[in-house]
């Protein structure tokens, strides 16, 4: 299946489902004459098929009815009763694609009642300049050709990994709720750099450019992170003080302790 020029309809287009459209539109892989989007209220439909100059309703039904590809977009507690409205109105030759964290692909299975192919995709918010991380895995009806299909979506928004569906609770807790630790620690960083008498904006500047350097460096040699820190780390020179501080402080416990607590909240999301 080929998503250029594909029918497909976005039940739930918010934060995340608003990002996802506007890229798919902005980079040609979805054209507006085939793409529908629902929302809850009538007067954000109406703004945001404006905004995107397409087809908006809040009927979910009506808009899966002629899809192919169907992104289901809502909040975890909202994905039983969209897939309740729209059970009548979807067949086994059409591809959900949900970015509902928490949950799994036999619930739509299930719930729908059909041999539906399944894609369950965990993006984070960085997608909305292109540099996000989503993790993809499928459901038992699904097959490689459509993680492809999800895969070039989510591609134009930054990079994609497939994993088993029993990694996808971890997906979450570390790089879709990952980029509030890093925010936590560029502010601190920069808070660092005013405590030493540097102005707020070259503070962030630097804590920012910073962790994208290193990110990057980690991204394209695939060195390991501890020999990155070995090689700044300058015997008897400041790093290692610094690094003294940071071991004092706990820092990596804390931040394992904090990815293990939103693996643990992930796994409960979609029951309230
Ligand atoms: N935000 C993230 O960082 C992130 C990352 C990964 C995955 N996700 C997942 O993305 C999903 C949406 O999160 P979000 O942050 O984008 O939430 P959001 O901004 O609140 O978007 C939810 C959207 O669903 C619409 N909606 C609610 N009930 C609906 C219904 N019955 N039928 C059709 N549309 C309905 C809402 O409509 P109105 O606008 O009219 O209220 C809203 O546009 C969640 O499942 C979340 O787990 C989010």
């Amino acid at each position: 299946m080929d998503p250029l020029g594909r029918r497909v309809a976005v039940l739930g287009a918010g934060k995340m489902g608003g990002i996802l459209l506007s890229a798919l539109l902005e980079k040609g892989l979805l054209s507006r004459q085939t793409t529908t989007a629902t929302v809850q209220h009538e007067d954000r439909a109406h703004s945001l098929a404006q905004k995107l100059g397409i087809a908006v309703g809040t009927d979910n039904a009506a808009a899966v009815r002629e899809a192919e590809i169907i992104l289901v977009c809502v909040k975890p507690q909202a994905v039983e009763g969209v897939m309740q409205q729209i059970r009548a109105a979807v067949s086994s030759t059409q591809l959900i694609i949900s970015v509902a964290a928490s949950v799994p692909t036999r619930q739509f299975e299930q719930t729908l009642g059909i041999k539906i192919p399944v894609v369950r995709a965990m993006p984070n918010t960085p997608c909305l300049l292109g540099c996000g991380m989503t993790g993809l895995c499928k459901g038992q009806f699904a097959e490689a050709c459509h993680l492809e299909i999800a895969s070039s979506f989510f591609g134009v928004i930054g990079r994609t990994v497939v994993v088993d569906e029993k990694h996808m609770d971890a997906v979450t807790g570390l790089s879709a709720s990952g980029p509030a630790y890093i925010y936590i620690i560029l502010e601190s960083l920069a808070e660092a750099g005013v405590k030493v008498g540097l102005p707020r904006d070259i503070a962030t500047l630097l804590a920012a450019q910073t962790t994208l350097g290193a990110a990057t460096v980690v991204l394209e040699t695939g060195d390991h992170p501890a020999l990155l820190k070995d090689a700044v780390t300058t015997p008897a020179g400041c790093t290692i003080d610094g690094i003294l501080e940071l071991e004092e402080g706990k820092l990596r416990v804390t931040l394992i302790k904090a990815v293990v607590k939103a693996v643990q909240r992930a796994k409960e999301l979609a029951y309230g």
